[in-house]
C-alpha cells in the first residue's frame, strides 16, 4: 500500500512552519502511524516528495502500546494516539495528515509542550493524605475508570471551552479530581469541593466531546456526573 503522508506546521524553534509530504510504502496492514514515522526516520537518508533529504521527524513516544500518552497527535483531523492508530483505519484515499495537538505550544514538528496539564493539576488541587481516602463498593469503579487518564491531551483538543493558561482544566484535569472527590469524606473534601467549583463546574459546558475522543475509552460523562454531585452536594451542605 502507499500513501501520502502530509505533515503539517513542521517546526523547530529556529525556523518558520512548513508542510512536508513524504510516501510511504509498506506491505505491513496492521501498521500504526507510530510504527510508520519509527521506520521513515531509521531509512539512510529521508526523502520528501520533492526528493529532497529531509530531517528526521520529532515526535514523542515510548511504551507504543496505548498506556504512556505520549505519542497523542492530530491524525486525519482526529486527536488520537499513534501507537494505536492504524495505517489503513486512519487513511483516506491513502492520505494521512499529521498535526501537532494545537491546544499546547509546539515543541518541534509533532512535539508539544504539555506542561500545562501538570500546572492545572496543580491549580485544581488534587492531592489527598492516605488516610483521607475510603475506597467503597459505589466509588472503587469511578477511581479504577479515572486512574487509566493518561494525561495525553486528547479531550482538551476537541474541547470547546479549554484555552491553555485559563482557569477551566477540562477533563484532563477533572478526571483525576473525580477520582479524589469521590473517595474522599465528605469533611476531608470541602477544599478540593471548592477548586473543582471554580475550574470544573463554573465552566464546563457538558458537551461531551471529550467523552466520545478519549483513547483510554474513559466513561467521562460517569465520572463528571458523579463528581458534580459530590461537589454540589458539598455546597448545598455548607449553606
Ligand atoms: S481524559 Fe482521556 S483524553 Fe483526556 S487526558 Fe485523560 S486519557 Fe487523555
Ligand atoms: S464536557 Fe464539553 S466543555 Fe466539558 S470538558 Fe468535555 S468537551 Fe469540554
Ligand atoms: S507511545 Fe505510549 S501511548 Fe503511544
Amino acid at each position: 500500500m502507499r500513501y501520502n503522508i502530509e505533515i503539517l506546521r513542521r517546526q523547530s524553534p529556529e525556523a518558520e512552519n512548513y508542510t512536508e509530504n513524504i510516501i510511504y510504502d509498506t506491505d505491513d496492514v496492521g501498521e500504526t502511524v507510530a510504527n510508520m514515522l519509527r521506520t521513515i526516520n531509521s531509512a539512510e537518508k529521508i526523502l520528501n516528495n520533492d526528493g529532497k533529504v529531509i530531517e528526521p521527524i520529532s515526535y514523542e513516544h515510548s511504551c507504543m502500546q496505548k498506556k504512556c500518552g505520549a505519542c497523542a497527535m492530530v491524525i486525519n483531523k482526529r486527536p488520537m494516539l499513534a501507537c494505536d492508530a492504524f495505517l489503513n483505519n486512519v487513511q483516506i484515499n491513502g492520505h494521512i495528515r499529521l498535526e501537532p495537538l494545537k491546544k499546547f505550544p509546539v515543541v518541534r514538528d509533532l512535539i508539544v509542550d504539555r506542561s500545562i496539564m501538570m500546572e492545572n493539576l496543580k491549580a485544581v488541587r488534587i492531592w489527598a493524605k492516605q488516610e483521607n481516602i475510603t475506597l467503597d463498593e459505589e466509588t472503587v469503579h469511578i477511581s479504577y475508570e479515572a486512574a487509566t487518564c493518561l494525561q495525553c491531551g486528547c479531550c482538551l483538543e476537541v474541547c470547546p471551552n479549554f484555552v491553555s493558561g485559563d482557569d477551566f482544566v477540562g477533563a484532563a484535569g477533572f478526571v483525576p479530581a473525580g477520582r479524589l472527590l469521590t473517595q474522599m469524606t465528605v469533611d476531608d473534601r470541602q477544599e478540593l469541593a471548592d477548586s473543582y467549583k471554580k475550574h470544573v463546574y463554573k465552566t464546563c459546558a457538558k458537551s461531551l466531546a471529550c467523552n466520545d475522543i478519549c483513547p483510554a475509552g474513559i466513561d467521562i460523562e460517569h465520572v463528571l456526573s458523579a463528581s458534580n454531585a459530590v461537589a454540589i452536594w458539598n455546597r448545598l451542605r455548607n449553606r
